[in-house]
């Protein structure tokens, strides 16, 4: 490990892997890059001091050097224990001099003194991806929340956290939830998760999904999108969920939906998508066949009872990388992916770059809307404004080659009558 005033990664000799990997990732963003070009030119984060929870990839590596060509003076530390790349992580600091402070694998004690790290630059702007920046800076680190202008919040988990610390009154400066813009999590949550838990969960085991039955627990954003990617390798899906509208989209996109506890007995593979704790719990486990993987790709470790499964098991061995097998007395093994972290950025490389280049284009024009607008803006938590959201959506259809009607004149005014009828 080495340590250094710019930040703490696991080796900083991964950095030229690293900004080759970067470099990569960058010709899948070109959102994001033409808004890098106008920032260079505009400067509108002169001098703003910025600290960054994200997971710590090669695209969020594109968003940190985007905001440092628009002038921000930008720290940045893991949003997950198990997230980071360590060669992106070096790259950052050695090659682009973004301090980082990121181990792929670092305990609990170590992911605090990190974000305590970033917090140390006393930033003006926040960027989390699940609040864990801004609830220590609410709980520990009081001292620095005048200085703070206001932050932006990158998942649908941290922005559920915000809006109770809203609700609660404690929340203490204005927050955009980025989550909450349509080229975010239409896209992101559900093609980024889709696709990238599917590759997880393959790489980690080089299993066939086809003709294996795949529960999916939650049918939100990234479900749709994993029980999506599921079928289309032919596994058949079957959908848990709490919410009846929900459930009835699961039905009606074709998927058996059951209640948990029924489909665990059914069940080859099964994967969280909840932001929900314990959603697998004891008496599941206790009824799944032996052989069954258990991923999890919300946000937190919680979604999967971990500590009932270690009670279950009477012996536990790794068996692969990011495979961990639990025998329970019967001699029926349990198979833990990811240690139960989000799957997609533990065990893979998280969302393509294609599809970071929406959210971390929400992120960047997010920090210069904050800016521009924090003195109008209450402690509360705010969504970008919806032309913001469609201009990213028409930079990336043009990026695209994918051109779209106008509407009319004629067209324009009669979407704006009312006299015109049967
Ligand atoms: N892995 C990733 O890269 C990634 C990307 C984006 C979001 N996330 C995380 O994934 C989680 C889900 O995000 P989303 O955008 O899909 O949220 P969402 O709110 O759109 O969907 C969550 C769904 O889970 C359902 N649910 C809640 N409790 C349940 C239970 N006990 N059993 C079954 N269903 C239950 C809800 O009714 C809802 O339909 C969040 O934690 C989010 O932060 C992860």
């Amino acid at each position: 490990m080495t340590t250094s005033i710019r930040g703490d990664v696991k080796d900083i000799s991964l950095a030229a892997r690293g900004k080759d990997r970067i470099e990569w990732a960058a010709k899948d963003m070109p959102v994001l890059r033409l808004i890098r070009e106008r920032f260079a030119k505009d400067l509108p984060l002169k001098g703003v001091r910025m600290s960054g929870c994200l997971h710590i990839t090669t695209e969020t590596a594109n968003l940190a050097i985007t905001l440092q060509a628009g002038g921000a003076d930008l720290v940045l530390c893991a949003s997950n224990p198990l997230s980071t790349q360590d060669d992106a992580a070096a790259a950052l600091v050695s090659e682009y001099g973004i301090p980082t402070f990121a181990i792929k694998g670092e305990d609990e004690q170590t992911y605090y003194r990190h974000i305590n790290a970033a917090l140390d630059h006393k930033p003006n702007l926040t960027m989390d991806d699940g609040c864990d920046l801004v609830t220590t800076l609410h709980t520990t680190r009081t001292e620095l929340i005048p200085a703070i202008i206001g932050g932006m919040e990158e998942t649908t988990t941290g922005v559920i956290r915000l809006k109770s610390m809203e609700k609660n009154g404690v929340l203490r400066f204005p927050v955009l939830a980025v989550n909450d813009s349509d080229t975010k999590h239409m896209f992101d949550n559900r093609y980024g998760t889709g696709q990238s838990s599917i590759d997880a969960i393959i790489r980690s085991t080089n299993i066939l999904l086809a003709g294996r039955t795949m529960v999916v627990f939650g049918y939100g954003w990234c479900g749709r999108g994993v029980a999506s990617r599921a079928h289309g390798m032919g596994a058949n899906v079957i959908v848990t969920e709490i919410d009846p509208t929900r459930a009835l989209e699961a039905l009606m996109d074709g998927y058996r939906v059951l209640p948990s506890i029924e489909a665990a007995a059914l069940g080859d593979i099964f994967i969280t998508v909840t932001g929900n704790v314990n959603v697998i719990d004891r008496c599941h486990l206790e009824l799944m066949k032996d052989g069954v993987l258990l991923a999890n790709s919300g946000h937190f470790n919680d979604e999967i009872n971990i500590p009932e499964l270690e009670k279950l098991a009477t012996s536990k061995r790794r068996v692969r990388d990011f495979v961990d097998e639990y025998t329970y007395a019967d001699g029926r093994q349990i198979h833990l992916l990811a240690e139960g972290r989000l799957v997609n950025l533990s065990a893979a490389e998280g969302h393509p770059a294609s599809v970071m280049d929406m959210s971390f284009a929400n992120q960047a024009l997010g920090a210069e809307y904050m800016l521009s607008h924090a003195n109008k803006l209450q402690p509360r938590v705010y969504t970008l404004p919806a032309e913001l959201d469609k201009e990213i959506a028409r930079l990336k259809l043009h990026a695209m080659g994918v051109r779209i009607d106008t509407l009319t004149p004629e067209q324009e005014q009669y979407l704006n009558s009312w006299e015109s009828g049967t």
